[in-house]
């Protein structure tokens, strides 16, 4: 669902929980909070039983979508959410006509570089311990639709 203001402010010391444990800047509710255009339209949150798992945090950057942050709580790690929540990112970039995806990770971060490269982003620059990945945002739909459904297919077997 998307991460409005309103659910971000209610939602914030859970948010900070799950991203406790994400290498560099520590996030204070000022940042959560901080608006940046299309922030409130492209940004996502996943809950069970009105529990926050998940989050991906994005907004517009010149004519990209860059997501600034992504984070699961650790015990639902490894089940999708991860890939599910960028996607809905890359969805919510397309229902306004596309756009190019961008994030920055640490070089040291292989679980999420192991998730950008699967939904189909590339590195294309490295700074220091950063890489600049980027993708389009129909490849990550596309990307993020198809492991869904390899994910629903196994459940099944
Ligand atoms: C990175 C992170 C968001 C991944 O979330 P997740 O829900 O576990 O990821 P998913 O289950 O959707 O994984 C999707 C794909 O990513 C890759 N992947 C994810 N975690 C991985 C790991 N630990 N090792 C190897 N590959 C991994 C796999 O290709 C996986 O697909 P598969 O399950 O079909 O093999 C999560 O580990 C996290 O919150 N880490 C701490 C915060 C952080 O570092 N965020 C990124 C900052 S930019």
């Amino acid at each position: 669902m998307p991460l409005t203001r309103h659910k971000a402010l209610r939602w914030v010391a859970r948010l900070c929980e799950i991203d406790r444990d994400t290498l560099g800047e520590r996030w204070t509710t000022s940042h959560w909070l901080h608006d940046l255009p299309g922030k409130w339209e492209l940004s996502r949150v996943a809950t069970a039983h009105g529990v926050v798992q998940g989050f991906a945090v994005a907004s517009r950057k010149a004519n990209a979508v860059h997501i600034h942050r992504v984070g699961v709580d650790t015990p639902a790690r490894g089940k999708g959410l991860g890939a599910a929540l960028v996607g809905s990112v890359a969805n919510a970039a397309e229902a306004t006509g596309g756009a190019l995806l961008s994030l920055k990770v640490d070089a040291r971060n292989h679980p999420a570089i192991a998730l950008y490269q699967a939904l189909g982003f590339a590195t294309v620059q490295s700074v220091g311990d950063q890489l600049l990945m980027h993708a389009v945002s129909h490849t990550v739909v596309t990307a993020a639709a198809t492991r869904v459904a390899e994910r629903a297919a196994r459940s099944t077997r």
